[in-house]
């Protein structure tokens, strides 16, 4: 049984999926801050599996230890976290509370349990602001704001964790951009307010429900002047995930792995993707630089090739066209 905190979430509920698809069992642990119930019933429709669902908070070992003595787990996929840039910057203390907290409390509980297996949702926000492009897994890391200093933190604690006892079989993979959505339609990302991410908002746009994009710098060294990012389709993601699991028996040491596809688009190119797929307009206006932005951040992706076999197969025109049907096919998100 895999036990997939924060599984009811953009990521979380793709992952399920794939997890089912490949023969896993799963349960799912959310305490729905960021997501809804309906995806898991989504996620049912989809896999015509039922899904195990505890609500809980990680931060709660109560909540916890009611999961690993109700069922068996063998590994932990763990997403659940707070993940706005801005918002962290905010409220610091509810980032490092919920997400480095929460992650302690989680792995105390396994250790209790004598689970040492869990793969971790890392950003390529570690890589702070990369010297050079493609990055590498082996590349300085540092973070610009509280949220890229929980990831950085949660992956310190994880390296010392399997330093006090080499049993342990830790994946850390830090995602690039993920995007998209099912095929089916069924699920999707479903930001709550306004949106902080592109896709979610040129998706908003087409639709109507926001006027224009507003592009955040337009001098940049990139081929556009726009910001270069490496969008990757949610589902490769999550196969990404599949893949890690399976390799984790074999480790001996903490694998660190890109999830990326290695190529880098503009907001422009993003733009007319978006617009290809949809058939909609997406009207944009430039606006000044978003502060913390990089100009380019795209992955290596070799060695996650080499290492779990794992590349990503879809391109932009099928991460837009999937974002769209689930932008069309619920205008409200799961509302
Ligand atoms: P999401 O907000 O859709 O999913 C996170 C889930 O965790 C939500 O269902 C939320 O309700 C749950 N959760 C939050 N705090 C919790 C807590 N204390 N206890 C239990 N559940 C809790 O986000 P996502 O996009 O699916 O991201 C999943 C993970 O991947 C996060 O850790 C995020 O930081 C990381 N990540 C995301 C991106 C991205 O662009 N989406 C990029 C890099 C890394
Ligand atoms: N952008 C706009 N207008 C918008 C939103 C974004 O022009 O309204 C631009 C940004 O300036 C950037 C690109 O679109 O050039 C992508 O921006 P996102 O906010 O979608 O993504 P980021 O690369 O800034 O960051 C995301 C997550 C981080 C994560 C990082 C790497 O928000 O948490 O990817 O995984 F760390």
């Amino acid at each position: 049984m895999i036990l997939v905190t924060g599984g009811a979430g953009y990521i979380g509920s793709h992952t399920c999926v794939e997890l089912i698809k490949a023969g896993y069992e799963v349960v799912v642990f959310d305490n729905f801050s960021n997501s809804s119930e309906e995806s898991i019933k989504r996620v049912e429709k989809i896999t015509s599996a039922t899904i195990n669902l505890c609500h809980g908070d990680i931060r709660k070992k109560s909540d916890l230890r009611k999961v690993f003595k109700n069922y068996s787990i063998d590994a932990v996929i763990h997403f659940a976290g707070l993940k706005a840039v801005g918002e962290s910057i905010q409220k610091p203390l509810d980032y490092y509370d919920n997400n480095v907290n929460g992650t302690i409390a989680l792995c105390q509980v396994m250790q209790e349990f004598g689970c040492k297996k869990i793969i971790f949702s890392s950003s390529a926000t570690v890589y702070g602001i990369p010297h050079t492009t493609p990055i590498k897994e082996d590349f300085p890391l540092s973070a610009t704001n509280p949220y890229g200093k929980t990831k950085l933190f949660i992956e310190e604690i994880l390296h010392d964790l399997f330093a006090s006892d080499n049993s342990y079989k830790i994946a850390i993979l830090r995602y690039f951009n993920p995007i998209g959505a099912h095929e089916s339609g069924l699920i999707g990302e479903d930001p709550r307010g306004i949106p902080n991410n592109l896709m979610p908002f040129i998706s908003q746009t087409a639709i109507g429900k926001r006027e224009f994009l507003s592009v955040f710098g337009d001098d940049y060294d990139t081929h556009d002047g726009t910001g270069v990012r490496d969008y990757i389709h949610v589902v490769d993601l999550s196969l990404g995930h599949v893949k890690a699991l399976k390799k984790l028996d074999d480790i001996k040491e903490i694998l660190v792995v890109n999830l990326g596809t290695g190529c880098g688009y503009s907001v422009l190119d993003m733009v007319k993707a978006f617009e290809k797929a949809s058939g909609k307009k997406v009207p944009y206006k430039f606006a000044p630089r978003r502060s913390g932005d990089v100009a380019k951040c795209f992955a290596d992706a070799s060695f996650a090739k080499k290492i779990i076999d794992w590349s990503a197969a879809k391109g932009i025109d099928e991460m837009c066209e999937d974002a769209w049907r689930w932008q069309s096919k619920n205008p409200n998100g799961y509302n």
